[in-house]
């Protein structure tokens, strides 16, 4: 028996699950994969949800895909969940994704413009392109990381937005009521972080991304977060659970 504990493996553990269930039909629809948390909470999340079609969206989610119009970008494309059917109904789509897998598993859903990158160096990918809605669905907001990072995220996407643009995401209000909830508020709060920071990667066999950090944040903080770095909320669907889509404008005075 191997005595030594080596803990996963660090690597593209996103691409890994989403190549598996892209291959097998099984996989796809009963597949798990792990959210592991910074405080060792785990959350067990099915892999179908990654792949699934429009007939299944929730109300939310088609709330904030009849918002989407002209030039598309997509700051984490995953398996093309939106991607495909945008570019069925005619759009033009970029997708951007940081997995090599993802990158891979959406060509072959059919995505035709595909790059492997961060979205918090967005603006060095694609400038001078300019898009007239730029997507964070599927839990994107929370990709923004902490609201100093934000704030510089968000101001590179005027570098690569049309005037009128839209940023169309889906976010998560941080938990301040369960037990494990209200230790992470207080241990944030002490910290000086916002109370829904969290740090977490995706585990997958025994492979793990890097941690990541995650801003939780309802949906009228993060407008005044955004305020500052030129976008303004305009309009917000609320899920029957702790998650919203939102609709941000490009300002381009005032912040
Ligand atoms: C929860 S999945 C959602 C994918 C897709 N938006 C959807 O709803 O099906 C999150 C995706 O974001 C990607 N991702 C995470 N951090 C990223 C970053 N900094 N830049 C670009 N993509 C990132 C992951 O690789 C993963 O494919």
């Amino acid at each position: 028996m191997n005595t030594e504990y080596t803990g996963p493996r660090i690597g593209d553990a996103m691409g890994l699950l989403l190549r598996d269930a892209n291959a097998s039909e099984a996989t796809r629809a009963k597949g798990k994969h792990v959210r592991e948390f910074y405080d060792g909470y785990l959350s067990i999340v099915d892999t179908k949800d990654l792949f699934r079609r429009p007939l299944d969206w929730p109300d939310e989610t088609w709330w904030g895909y009849e918002r989407i119009q002209g030039d598309v970008l997509d700051l984490s494309v995953g398996a093309g969940r939106f991607a495909v059917p945008l570019q069925d109904d005619g759009l033009a789509v970029a997708g951007l994704d940081i997995s090599p897998g993802a990158v891979e598993v959406a060509k072959l859903r059919g995505v035709t413009d595909v790059t492997c990158g961060d979205l918090n160096e967005v603006a060095s990918i694609y400038a001078p392109r300019r898009f007239d809605t730029v997507l964070l669905l599927g839990m994107g907001l929370l990709l923004l990381r902490s609201p100093d990072k934000a704030g510089a995220t968000l101001r590179q996407l005027h570098q690569v937005t049309a005037r009128d643009a839209k940023l169309i995401g889906e976010g998560a209000v941080p938990d301040v009521d369960s037990p494990r909830g209200k230790q992470l508020a207080a241990n944030n709060l002490r910290a000086g972080l916002w109370p829904g920071q969290q740090r977490a990667r995706v585990r997958y066999q025994d492979v793990a991304t890097p941690w990541s950090d995650l801003l939780y944040a309802s949906a009228s903080d993060l407008a005044r977060l955004t305020l500052h770095h030129g976008w303004r909320l305009a309009a917000v669907k609320e899920s029957q659970g702790n998650t919203y889509v939102a609709e941000f404008h490009r300002m381009d005075t005032g912040f």
